[in-house]
Parts: structure tokens; C-alpha cells; sequence
């Protein structure tokens, strides 16, 4: 980073890569707001006076200067609520193919995630695939590009499933909440509800042999437990579809608590060993 020194200015990259470095990744509105000068022109304006009959109203300083635009929301943001979820329902049943589900949930604005979020992040790999990976939310990378597990964890995610002979033309990759939380915080249980019925649908739709949820929300979400993701992991459990298919899943661990637990590998490579196992089992290539 440069050095601020006498009347030398920051060069502006440098200024951006320190924002983002603070964690400041997210522009919520597209116009920027010049705070200063709103405060300026506040303490320039005096009080106002009741004028009195006949009183000529003195000039106020600043008076002649137009008052500065309310600042404009980035989007309608939607309160999550229950009415959303049930839209959410009765949309996400609607949709007789992949295609339409994607369209109806880029139509849908029953979300507030969505207001902030840059992409809808859908789906990656081959709808085809006996196996369906299932993460949480997407994270900047994602969200920047518009596909799942693009970032570090993705690129973990990778590894893990060459070490098992697949790759995203062989798996089909989605998360139970398609738009990016502003940054990265935890989806709320209502954002959870309203976007659970596009990802049943989802996997309904994409009826995969085998499910691989990664991490504890999509694992809770997907099997119905309250359970710890490292309880849940390592057994087998199951995903009913709203017509009854039954599809076995394996919760396992997500690839960002990997990168942060190294020493905690070994427990998802025994799960993704399982994983091929039921592949080959339910005479999958
Ligand atoms: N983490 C997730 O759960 N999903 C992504 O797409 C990326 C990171």
C-alpha cells in the first residue's frame, strides 16, 4: 500500500485493494453518496424560524443550493416472511424443467438476498449426473461469476472429486441459497424457508442417484436434522422429494471448514469413498 504523505494522494487501487482487504466488498448502492457534503449543507441551514405575517423571510445561507437527492435504494429488498416462502412453494412447484425453475426463480423478488447479491448462482456441471453436490450460499468469487464453488473451496471441491474419478461433467453442483449473503454472513432461517422450495425443486427435477450435502446447513436443510455436521457426516442418510423418490445422502464436510481444518481431510475423504462406492453400487459409471 502506499504511503499518504503532504499533499500526495493515495493511488486509487491502492485505496480499493485496502477496502477490500477490510473486507469491504460490496457497493450497495451504484451511484456514491457524498456524506460530506450532505453534512455540510445540513449545518449550513439554520434552524427555521417560524416567519412571521408580514416579515420578509431572510435569505439563508446555502438556501439557493438544491438539496441534495435522497439516496437510492440498490433494489426493493422484500422482508422475508412467511407470505415469501409461500410464493416460493407455489412457484417452485410450478417449474417442469430445470430451465423453468431457473427462469422462475430469476423472475422471483421474494428475496431480499437477491437486492445485494450481484448473480443468481444456479447450478453447475451436468444436470445428468447420478450425483448432485449441494453446498450452502455462494461466496464473492461465486457470486462475481455466477457459478457454484468457483472460489478456493471450489477449487477444493475439484480435487476431491477427481480423487474419486469425477468432475463437474460428471456432478451437477447447486446451494440451497442462490444468492450471495452481503458478505458472507449466515442466511437467516427465513431466507432459508423462502429458498428451500427452489432447491427441492432442483433436485427433484435433476433426480439424482446419490446426493452429497456439503456442510451442516444444506446437510440440516436436506435430511430434516438438528444434528452436528460432525455427527451427521460419514452415514448414510436420506432426501424424500416431494413425489416420494427417496435419494440417499451423504453429509459431509464443507470444503472451506477443509481449507480451515486440514487435519479434518481424512474424515471427507471416507466419505466421498462411500460416495463412489453407492455410485458403483446403484451401477452408476
Ligand atoms: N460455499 C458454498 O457453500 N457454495 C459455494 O458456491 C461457494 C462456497
Amino acid at each position: 500500500m502506499a504511503s499518504i504523505s503532504g499533499n500526495e494522494r493515495p493511488d486509487l487501487r491502492d485505496l480499493l485493494a485496502f477496502y477490500a482487504a477490510a473486507g469491504v466488498d460490496d457497493a450497495l448502492v451504484d451511484d456514491p453518496i457524498d456524506r460530506f457534503a450532505e453534512s455540510a449543507q445540513r449545518q449550513a441551514a439554520p434552524a427555521q424560524q417560524p416567519v412571521q405575517a408580514g416579515e420578509r423571510e431572510a435569505p439563508r445561507l446555502g438556501a439557493d443550493r438544491p438539496a441534495p437527492p435522497p439516496p437510492r435504494p440498490a433494489a426493493i429488498a422484500a422482508v422475508p416472511d412467511e407470505a415469501q416462502a409461500a410464493a416460493a412453494r407455489e412457484l417452485a412447484s410450478k417449474a417442469a424443467s430445470l430451465d423453468e425453475l431457473k427462469q422462475i426463480m430469476a423472475d422471483f423478488d421474494g428475496c431480499n438476498l437477491k437486492a445485494t447479491a450481484k448473480s443468481m448462482v444456479f447450478a453447475d456441471g451436468n444436470p445428468e449426473a447420478d450425483l448432485m453436490l449441494v453446498g450452502e450460499a455462494p461466496g464473492r468469487d461465486e457470486d462475481l461469476e455466477g457459478l457454484p464453488f468457483v472460489g478456493r473451496s471450489g477449487q477444493l471441491l475439484d480435487l476431491i472429486l477427481a480423487a474419486i474419478g469425477l468432475d463437474r461433467k460428471s456432478a451437477y453442483i447447486a446451494n440451497v441459497i442462490p444468492w450471495r449473503p452481503p458478505g458472507n454472513r449466515t442466511p437467516t432461517p427465513h431466507e432459508t424457508e423462502i429458498c428451500r422450495p427452489f432447491v427441492e425443486r432442483q433436485i427433484a427435477l435433476a433426480k439424482p442417484k446419490v446426493l452429497v450435502t456439503l456442510g451442516g446447513p444444506s446437510a440440516k436443510l436436506l435430511v430434516g436434522s438438528q444434528e452436528g455436521i460432525l455427527r451427521l457426516r460419514g452415514s448414510w442418510k436420506s432426501h424424500v422429494t416431494a413425489d416420494g423418490t427417496v435419494i440417499p445422502v451423504m453429509p459431509t464436510l464443507h470444503p472451506a471448514y477443509l481449507l480451515r481444518n486440514p487435519a479434518h481431510k481424512k474424515l471427507a475423504w471416507r466419505d466421498f469413498l462411500e460416495v463412489k462406492a453407492k455410485l458403483r453400487e446403484l451401477g452408476s459409471h
